[in-house]
């Protein structure tokens, strides 16, 4: 009985002797551990973030405004226009394939004289000046708008046009 406590009692020095340093120790690799992580942990973030997300969004950004812009532009204009192959005429003719096209030349439309005599041939600088002041462009015209006087919307509705009544092949 007696031999055992003491065995025991020094088992028990030797064991805390041995696992008091380890323990120290492994409690300061931990925590320096944990300070390292910490600090890697703020810097890589800020990283990611510089790279990627102020470029992704510029160019987004970009495209979606002009995007919008011309499209909501386009609303003035839609209560009138169609734009796609085969659509109906409105109040005013569809618009497919514009670009390029001389004035008053699409069927199934009754044009004004004045356009028909206009000799304007539709291209981003004629439809600038239309959109603008129809009117004043050809006066005498059907075509009852009062204009877009902004260079920025009309710019974006050209845009926009280009895409929208742009052939199919
Ligand atoms: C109130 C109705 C109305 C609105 C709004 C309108 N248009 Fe027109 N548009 C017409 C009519 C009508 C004509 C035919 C004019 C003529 O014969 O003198 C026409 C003609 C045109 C033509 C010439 C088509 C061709 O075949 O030569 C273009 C291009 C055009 N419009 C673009 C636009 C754009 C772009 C907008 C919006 C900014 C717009 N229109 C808004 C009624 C409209």
């Amino acid at each position: 009985m007696i031999t055992l406590k003491t065995k025991n009692k020094k088992l028990n020095l030797k064991t805390s002797k041995i696992f008091y340093p380890l323990f120290l120790l492994t409690f300061l690799l931990i925590s320096s551990c944990g300070q390292k992580e910490k600090k890697e942990e703020p810097t890589f973030n800020i990283k990611t973030e510089s790279k990627t997300t102020p470029i992704a969004e510029t160019n987004s950004d970009k495209t979606q405004n002009t995007n919008v812009l011309g499209k909501r532009m386009f609303i003035a204009c839609a209560a009138c226009h169609n734009l796609k192959k085969g659509e109906a005429h409105k109040v005013g003719p569809n618009l497919y394939g514009i670009f390029g096209k001389k004035s008053a030349t699409t069927e199934g439309f009754e044009y004004s004289e004045a356009l028909k005599a206009s000799g304007i041939t539709w291209s981003e600088e004629t439809i600038r000046k239309w959109m603008q002041d129809p009117a004043g462009y050809v006066p005498q015209t059907k075509m009852a708008f009062v204009g877009i006087k902004k260079e920025e919307q009309q710019t974006a509705l050209i845009e926009y046009l280009k895409e929208e009544t742009k052939i199919e092949e």
